[in-house]
């Protein structure tokens, strides 16, 4: 099969919380890119219940393929491979989106493309900003994960550096919920550290002087602890002083990672790059060390299906269809080199 600019793929996501689905040309051109958002079924019970997703999953996908392609304004034989996230995720999720993706491959007659989640949010700035010079150093801050990755070709990935304990979007996660502020919990520190002050607590920012891995864990704890010493201290100083803590530790090894390996940008990826304490901070520190930095816009950072279809299109070039065997991986690694 050839694949070209005028390649149209319908990309479909399904390894969390989010049902999503979207149709991209070329692996740029976003037609439309639909996210059913599961936050209201999980929220009273502060985090994502597996079993609640796996069901809404199945009740919500057709709907929202149907959107995606009546949004896109396109026929269904326009639509050349379909696309899932195959993992990492919960695997009673990953496997309705998987299932749903061959069923449609089979019954249009096209390839299937299986996506690595990681390697998708990788393809987050490149879809935005397809000339994007690589290699570029990625910080990938998720829900399950905080890496530093080379991207040196699309395919072509080195770790760089990587959470030793609790990934950047957990901690905010666990931390809100401990305040008291909800689920989900990046967004709610985000909102409650605006009215507070970034220099009132001196959280610790661990291992920052060496090397290019994170710890958040220590400072979970040190959060919990400051908190129940002094009962009576402003929620908004803390999530405040808490946010500046992750932030002065992700963009202090991110700088570390572009200069270490020359890398003439710095993208950012994954949830917690919606944050917007990191977003200001982090377009601050490429100007100053004359990087070329690039943010995804907010949307496109949390979970989404445009991204499926954009690595899709990358990994149909490189790999071709992925056979309808391949089955859903809920611990699936992203494919490094040394
Ligand atoms: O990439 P994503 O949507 O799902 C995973 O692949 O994990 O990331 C979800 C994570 C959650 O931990 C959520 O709290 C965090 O991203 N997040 C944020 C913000 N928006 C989402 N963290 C900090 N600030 C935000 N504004
Ligand atoms: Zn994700």
């Amino acid at each position: 099969m050839t694949v070209d600019v005028n390649t149209c793929i319908l990309g479909i996501e399904t390894s969390c919380d989010e049902t999503a689905a979207a149709v991209v040309i070329g692996g740029t051109n976003v037609l439309s890119s639909v996210v059913s958002s599961q936050v209201d079924l999980h929220a009273r019970f502060g985090g994502v219940v597996p079993e609640i997703a796996g069901r809404a999953h199945v009740e919500m996908l057709t709907p929202v393929i149907a959107q995606a392609i009546v949004e896109a304004g396109i026929d269904d034989d326009r639509i050349d491979a379909v696309a899932a996230t195959v993992g990492p995720g919960l695997v009673g999720s990953l496997l309705v989106g998987v299932s749903a993706a061959k069923a449609l491959a089979l019954v249009w007659d096209v390839p299937f493309v299986a996506v690595n989640h990681l390697e998708a949010h990788l393809h987050e700035a490149l879809l935005e900003e397809p000339d994007l010079e690589l290699p570029v150093v990625v910080l990938l801050v998720s829900g399950g994960h905080t890496m530093l990755v080379e991207m040196r070709d699309h395919g072509t990935y080195r770790l760089l550096g990587q959470t030793i304990d609790d990934a950047a979007g957990e901690a905010f996660d666990k931390v809100a919920r401990f305040l008291g502020l909800g689920y989900p919990g990046g967004p709610a520190i985000d909102r409650e550290a605006m009215s507070g002050d970034p220099q009132a607590i001196a959280f610790p920012r661990a291992i920052l002087d060496e090397g290019l891995d994170f710890s958040f864990s220590g400072l979970k704890t040190a959060v919990v602890r400051y908190v129940r010493a002094n009962p009576d201290v402003s929620t908004a100083d803390v999530a405040a002083s808490f946010q500046q803590a992750v932030v002065d530790v992700l963009l202090t090894k991110a700088r570390r990672a572009a200069a270490q390996v020359g890398a003439r940008g710095l993208c950012l990826g994954g949830g917690v790059a919606a944050n917007s304490l990191l977003r200001e901070q982090f377009l601050d520190v490429c100007e100053g060390d004359g990087l070329h930095g690039f943010l995804p816009s907010r949307p496109m950072c949390t979970d989404n299906a445009a991204m499926i279809a954009s690595a899709a299109w990358w990994r149909l070039q490189s790999h071709g269809p992925s056979p309808l065997d391949t089955g859903a991986d809920p611990s699936l690694k992203l494919a490094l080199v040394d």
